[in-house]
């Protein structure tokens, strides 16, 4: 596996335990994926672009910067919707584009069912927002839909993820680096992450079983 960042961050751990918890109810699920969104958003953006800028201070001029790169925020629908007010909070002009896809319960292939990008990108870094990378497909289908949407850097920001789906979004797009709070054992018979978290979508929104 290769170019893939597991947070090691106190705070991260403690809140991907509770997020975890299966006795944990939506409305704290929902806090907790805004926060883990915002501190794992901190860490992929540690290489954005700055442009040198002079500001005054009450007691005299301070050397800063600005922030050079437009940055767009591209959850995938659902789950990774309630990643996005946190990413917004350190990133309030953030351009947001949705991304609709579904996983096929059966094949477990993605399938797309929303798509609104305008003719050209105005971003130049793409964050793909998601909580859980399991097979990789959905991740997969969404870099390619941005490449050829004409994006120049593309990082995807998770929260789990499985051996199996780091390696084939690796695999397929080796120059997206990966970001996460943790690396899971493996996939179950029907596709989910164990030990995983259940079904993020589900378990923000309140729906499921
Ligand atoms: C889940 C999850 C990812 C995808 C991951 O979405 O939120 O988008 O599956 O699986 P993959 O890596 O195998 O593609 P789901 O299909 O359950 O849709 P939802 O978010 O609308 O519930």
């Amino acid at each position: 596996m290769q170019n893939i960042f597991v947070s090691e961050h106190p705070l991260v751990k403690h809140k991907l335990t509770i997020l975890r918890d299966k006795t944990t109810e939506p409305v704290k699920f929902r806090q907790l994926v805004r926060e883990l969104g915002a501190l794992l958003c901190y860490e992929a953006t540690r290489d954005l672009e700055l442009r040198p800028a002079a500001v005054e201070t009450p007691m005299g001029t301070a050397a800063g910067a600005h922030l050079a790169d437009e940055v767009g925020l591209i959850p995938i629908l659902r789950a990774g919707l309630g990643m996005v007010e946190g990413v917004w909070e350190l990133i309030p002009n953030a351009e947001v584009w949705h991304i609709g896809i579904y996983r096929d319960e059966k094949t477990l292939r993605p399938v797309q069912y929303y798509n609104k990008l305008p003719l050209s990108p105005r971003v130049g870094t793409c964050l793909i927002l998601d909580p859980m990378l399991a097979t990789g497909g959905s991740a997969i289908a969404t870099c390619t839909i941005l490449k050829n949407w004409g994006v120049r850097r593309i990082k995807f920001v998770g929260l789990i993820g499985a051996p199996e789906g780091v390696k084939a979004l690796n695999e397929a797009h080796p120059d997206v680096p990966i970001f996460l709070a943790a690396l899971d054992e493996r996939l179950n018979n029907i596709g989910f992450i164990v030990p995983g978290l259940g079904d993020a979508g589900d378990r923000q929104f309140g729906t499921g079983d």
